[in-house]
């Protein structure tokens, strides 16, 4: 997406810089902190659009832009984001390549509806990710009020290997401060999943699987130890469309659906492409 009018469009955000840049997996996967602009607000689980000055005859203008969603929390003195890399992609292999003291520019308005006012007061809520899809959730679980609201909450990382498995030390602490409330749950799909990598299993290995096998088989339920009900239990669907697709017809069967009109649904979903 190109900004047709950079004279026009240089209200619309601002220029910040590069604080903090963490390496999960090279070339695959990795997290960015940039200078907080004055004023910006958002709520966890909403995104912005970030912009990159990726053409060279305008280095110093932002030329093209992507959605990217806060992992930071609310109250946060900086904005991190976590990004893969898609090899071909015209926006995260340049973003990928940013250090300490770059600029990266960042709209002033947030969008998204994934977040916790989407829902009426439920008791167990389900956080399903695949990739980087992981963003939208850090910034809800970086929130005392999310550990509040909820008695239960699921945590569920899908990813290709378990290398893949960015800010897992964070959410091990996460788990062992919060005791049984957060249950992190991750899942591998092109190899097995060993215990130590999954301490909440009882398993010993795990077998590759995507969360919609898990889920029709009634693993998700199994490993977490609780029934997915649509009058208690409040679920997010985030990362790879088909993912969401797929797991939205699942769960409709199951009776859950997205609110609509003003009402409070059992279920809220961001498609990342
Ligand atoms: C609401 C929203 C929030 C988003 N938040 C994030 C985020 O927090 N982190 C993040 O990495 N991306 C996020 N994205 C995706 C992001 O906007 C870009 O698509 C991504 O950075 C790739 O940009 P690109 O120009 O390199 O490739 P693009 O040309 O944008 O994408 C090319 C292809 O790469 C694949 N792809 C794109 N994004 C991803 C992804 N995140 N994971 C796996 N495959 C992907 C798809 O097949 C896509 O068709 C979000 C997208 C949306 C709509
Ligand atoms: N094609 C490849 O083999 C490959 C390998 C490495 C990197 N890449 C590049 O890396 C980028 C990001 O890849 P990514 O692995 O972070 O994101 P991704 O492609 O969205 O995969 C993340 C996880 O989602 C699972 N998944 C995909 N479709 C699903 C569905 N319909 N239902 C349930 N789960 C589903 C994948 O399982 P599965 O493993 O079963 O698909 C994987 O575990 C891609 O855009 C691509 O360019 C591609």
């Amino acid at each position: 997406m190109t900004e047709p009018q950079a004279s026009v469009a240089a209200a619309r955000y601002t220029e910040q810089i590069v604080t903090k840049k963490t390496v999960w997996l090279s070339e695959k996967l990795f997290s960015l902190t940039i200078t907080r602009p004055p004023g910006f607000q958002f709520l966890p689980g909403q995104f912005a659009r970030l912009g990159l000055a990726v053409d060279p005859t305008t280095p110093l203008t932002p030329s093209e832009w992507r959605a990217y969603s806060m992992v930071s929390a609310q109250n946060a003195n900086e904005l991190e984001f976590f990004s893969v890399v898609v090899p071909d992609g015209k926006f995260s292999p340049a973003m990928a390549r940013l250090r300490l003291g770059d600029s990266l520019w960042i709209n002033k308005t947030v969008f998204g509806f994934l977040t916790l006012e989407s829902f009426s007061d439920g008791e167990d809520l389900w956080l399903l990710a695949t990739g980087t899809g992981l963003s939208a959730y850090l910034s809800m679980l970086r929130d005392p009020a999310t550990f509040k609201r909820f008695k239960r909450i699921v945590l569920v990382h899908g990813v290709r290997h378990a290398s893949e498995l960015a800010y897992r030390n964070e959410l091990l602490a996460l788990m062992a401060q919060h005791k049984t409330q957060l249950i992190y749950l991750p899942s591998t799909t092109q190899e097995p999943l060993t215990l130590d990598l999954s301490p909440s299993l009882s398993a010993t290995k795990l077998e590759p699987a995507r969360l919609t096998t898990l889920l029709a088989s009634g693993q998700l339920e199994q490993r977490s130890d609780l029934v997915l009900d649509p009058g208690r239990s409040r679920v997010m669907l985030c990362g790879n469309p088909a993912m969401v697709t797929e797991m939205r017809a699942l769960l409709a069967q199951r009776g859950f659906a997205a609110g609509r009109r003003g009402i409070a649904g059992n279920l809220a979903v961001e498609n990342y492409w």
